[in-house]
């Protein structure tokens, strides 16, 4: 019998690629450049499973040009990149890869948070500089982190994980989510609940872990930028739209808030040039990027793929209204 086609959109790594390749008859974009929308459009066209980037966007379009997909595996938690209503009407399963980068992600918030605190690129660039001329009282000064006040918005997992490092530097953490924890979860965390504009207000650091959704698209604009002390920080490691960033530059330009450190940007893989200054750290959308963290996310994709095809529904589904048995899915 022949295999099912699946297409992935990158290489991925070697243990999820031979899992693969052994139930698939699989395609695996090579290039070092992220294929173009024309490409993934004429690539799915004839396969019947795709794993996909945050990168890549899941919509009708993609979906119509793809008459035999069963499935679409992203190898990521986020999913707002796939339309999961037309997934669902499509009859495709969608899934993404909760869970496994909870802990990479939140040190890699405490990276950024550290970083910016502490100044460390600016320190970087001195000692790289063959200015640097010794030791000095004043030099490059930054912020403590430890003792200081941690706002987080979205207690979920990443959230979590950012909370339970802060108890190493003695760190009052509050938060706010549109959900409250359970009383268990904030007891072990010591995490105090707050209304938003309290965590705004408050907070000395504030590191933002809320998934994006149309509600939470903007949800640090001028307004809230301002209820924040002059001496605080933004950390965004979630999705950059949650930010409106040229309130976030104008805030930065004003003094509002101290600083910032980025992961993720509003119209990302653009930086706005307001933000190239000293006092804000920028990465690449990195906070998941460990060699072990990202091979778990690209296997984790790969075994929802096999489960569907295996008659099991896949462990990370997004859209079980795409199960029901139809003409083109359902478990076979
Ligand atoms: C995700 O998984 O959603 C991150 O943004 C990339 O790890």
């Amino acid at each position: 019998m022949a295999k099912p086609k699946l297409f992935a959109t990158h290489a991925l790594f070697e243990a999820p690629k031979q899992r693969l390749s052994e139930s698939f008859d699989a395609e695996f974009w090579t290039a070092p450049n992220r294929p173009s929308r024309s490409e993934v459009l004429r690539r799915v066209a004839d396969k019947d499973a795709l794993i996909c980037l945050l990168t890549e966007k899941i919509d009708e379009e993609l979906l119509n040009a793809a008459p035999n997909l069963r499935i679409v595996a992203n190898v990521a938690v986020g999913f707002d990149n796939i339309d999961l209503d037309a997934c669902s009407r499509h009859k495709v399963a969608a899934s993404n890869t909760p869970g496994v980068l909870d802990e990479t992600t939140a040190d890699f918030a405490w990276t950024l948070l550290m970083a910016v605190a502490r100044r460390l690129l600016e320190g970087d660039a001195l000692a790289r500089s063959g200015q640097w001329a010794g030791w000095n009282l004043d030099q490059l000064c930054g912020a403590d982190v430890w003792g200081k006040t941690l706002g987080i918005l979205g207690l979920g997992r990443i959230g979590q994980a950012v909370a339970r490092r802060a108890r190493g530097f003695n760190m009052h953490v509050i938060y706010n989510d549109a959900q409250r924890a359970p009383t268990e979860i904030e007891h072990q965390l010591h995490a105090e609940y707050l209304d938003r504009d309290a965590v705004l207000a408050q907070a000395d650091f504030l590191t933002l872990h809320v998934p994006l959704l149309p509600e939470t698209r903007g949800l640090i604009g001028a307004g809230e930028l301002a209820k924040m002390k002059r001496s605080a920080f933004l950390i965004n490691t979630s999705r950059g739209p949650v930010v409106n960033e040229a309130a976030l530059v104008a805030a930065l330009e004003n003094k509002t808030i101290a600083g910032a450190a980025l992961d993720v940007y509003e119209f990302e893989p653009k930086i706005g040039h307001g933000l190239l200054r000293p006092n804000v750290v920028l990465a690449p959308h990195l906070a998941s990027a460990s060699v072990e963290t990202r091979t778990k996310m690209a296997m984790m994709a790969a075994e929802n793929v096999i489960a569907l095809f295996e008659g099991r529904v896949p462990p990370n589904l997004l859209n079980p209204a795409a199960l029901e048995f139809g003409p083109r899915q359902g478990l076979r």
